[in-house]
């Protein structure tokens, strides 16, 4: 076969594979530069469960040390929480948090964090090469989701704790009394049980840089006995079993399907995590394709629903797992080096990932993918909150909102209620390029915009979530309402600007930030412009 013929047959296959993922997601392709969108009260692929919106924090360099607890600084409260971290993300309403790591999890002794703080050990953290001083702990990380709204979502110790010590620590977080460790966490002073109901079973067991490794079959085999034991104590926990680490290992899917097989029956959902960046392997610093990476979520979340399917059916079982991608961001800049090196500190400056506007906008995109998927992605967590990967960003004096804030805190402001099916038609471009590694649908075509949008039932509020990835031009769309009619543009922001590499920092913090963006009068049927490079949030309230 000459190569042409080779190469073309390659085009017409990837074409063939991208239709599917776009049809899926509700897009046909079109050449007018105009999208045009039909929303349609009735047609919606879910309720949104808010935990969708969730976040992350591990002991790891700043993020819970001078992140969210520092005793003595002006801001804390008397429990030494940074207050003015608490408001920012009270405020945003985050609805769930995970605990307390990460790689960290796999080395921790959940009793070196409990019980009086004098009496804690300082101990060497091995995950990122750092000291821990255990000031802050299981009760505290309870006590500061009370005083910021949210749920904990707990991780155990898959690596060098035992199933034994796993189960214990649910013992004392959630029985009420009368046995060795719930009388534990009450002699501490917390004579109500936790009622922790979300738990990972631990963390990218399937990765050599984590500690204590497993093979998918010894992962598996740990997590049905410590399930099973968990639910003797607990009959309403739900339990995350850990997925691939990313798709770039090589036991990709194949480590799912054979945990799967495994504890199938003791768990309730399967994590995802991915990490995304603009590096030169990648996207070659081409915008186009780095704005195109939400829909390498996209196809990765399609996988993973797959093997959970292919599972069920293989087990004849009428249980269906839900998704956890309960850690996902951009990160790659902070991520070798001494950015991932302690070098034995406390609280050391490790993985602070400076965003800039390009960042935040494919931000927008994951906020999109994950509110598209929402009938199977029922937790997800933004790795992470404060510091480390995050989106919060502190110094003894205060607390910077980096780009990436914003589209998130969108996300949790508006997208509430359904989901709805939308029908769009969208011209797309191609991210073909050659000698770049090959990311969505193995090079495929992309919608220039990506637009989601939700209904709340309760009050008719609605939501339209768009990204425009044509970094040059603006982009006309048409919302056609079918039965529903906008009566008041209660919200109408972007993010954008002339600079995608354009960050905020303390001395600078308005660099970056969202402007309002001229309303369209509401009717049935809206025609308006987003901007070149932007990310645009509409909150309508509908007869
Ligand atoms: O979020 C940073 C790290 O990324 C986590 O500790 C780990 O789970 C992942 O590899």
């Amino acid at each position: 076969m000459s190569t042409d013929r080779r190469s073309f047959l390659s085009t017409i296959g990837t074409a063939f594979a991208a239709v599917p993922l776009l049809s899926r997601i509700g897009y046909a392709q079109i050449r007018d530069r105009a999208t045009r969108v039909t929303l349609d009260s009735t047609r919606y692929r879910a309720d949104i469960d808010r935990r969708l919106f969730g976040s992350f924090l591990e002991h790891l360099g700043r993020a819970i040390y001078t992140g969210v607890y520092q005793p003595g600084s002006a801001l804390a409260d008397r429990n030494g929480f940074r207050t003015d971290v608490i408001a920012q993300i009270k405020g945003a309403g985050v609805p769930i948090v995970r605990y307390p790591g990460g790689n960290f999890v796999s080395g921790y002794n959940w009793l070196d964090g409990v019980g009086p703080k004098d009496k804690r050990p300082t101990v060497l953290e091995r995950a990122w090469n750092s000291t821990e001083t255990n000031q802050f702990g299981t009760n505290d990380f309870i006590d500061w989701c009370r005083a910021v709204g949210t749920e904990p979502l707990l991780g155990m110790n898959f690596g060098t704790g035992s199933v034994e010590s796993a189960v214990n620590y649910v013992e004392y977080c959630n029985m009420s009394r009368g046995t060795k460790w719930s009388d534990l966490r009450r002699s501490h002073g917390y004579e109500q049980p936790h009622n922790v109901r979300y738990w990972c079973l631990g963390n990218e067991m399937d990765g050599p840089w984590q500690i204590g490794q497993l093979t998918s079959r010894d992962y598996g085999k740990k997590a049905v006995d410590a399930a099973r034991q968990i639910r003797v104590i607990d009959r309403d926990v739900r339990l995350i079993a850990c997925g691939s680490s990313g798709t770039n290992m090589p036991q990709y899917l194949v480590w799912d399907r054979e945990v799967l097989e495994e504890c199938y029956d003791q768990v309730d959902g399967l994590s995802l995590h991915a990490y995304y960046g603009n590096t030169p392997v990648l996207t070659g610093n081409n915008i186009g394709r780095y704005l195109a990476m939400n829909l390498d979520m996209e196809r990765q979340i399609a996988e993973a629903e797959a093997v959970c399917d292919y599972v069920q059916a293989m087990k004849r079982s009428n249980k269906k797992l839900w998704l956890s991608f309960d850690e996902w961001n951009v990160w790659y800049r902070a991520r070798n080096g001494a950015a991932v090196n302690g070098n034995r500190a406390v609280a050391p400056k490790l993985l602070e990932e400076v965003y800039n506007l390009e960042d935040a906008l494919l931000v927008g995109g994951f906020i999109n993918t994950l509110v598209r998927n929402a009938d199977r992605v029922r937790v997800a967590c933004l790795a992470q909150l404060v510091n480390v990967i995050a989106p919060l960003v502190t110094n003894d004096t205060g607390v910077l909102r980096q780009s990436t804030w914003y589209p998130y805190s969108w996300g949790l402001k508006y997208a509430r209620g359904r989901v709805l099916d939308l029908h769009i038609e969208s011209e797309t471009y191609p991210i073909r390029a050659a000698g770049l590694q090959a990311d969505f649908a193995r090079n495929a075509e992309v919608p220039f915009v990506d637009i989601v949008a939700t209904l709340n039932p309760d009050n008719g509020e609605a939501c339209v979530l768009m990204l425009n990835r044509d970094a040059d031009s603006e982009r006309e769309v048409v919302l056609d309402w079918r039965d529903k009619t906008p009566t008041r543009v209660l919200a109408c922001e972007t993010l954008t600007g002339t600079d995608l590499k354009a960050f905020n920092t303390f001395e600078q913090p308005q660099r970056v930030v969202p402007r309002t963006l001229e309303s369209p009068r509401p009717a049935s049927r809206m025609t308006f412009k987003l901007p070149a490079r932007s990310y645009t949030v509409m909150h309508l309230a509908t007869s």
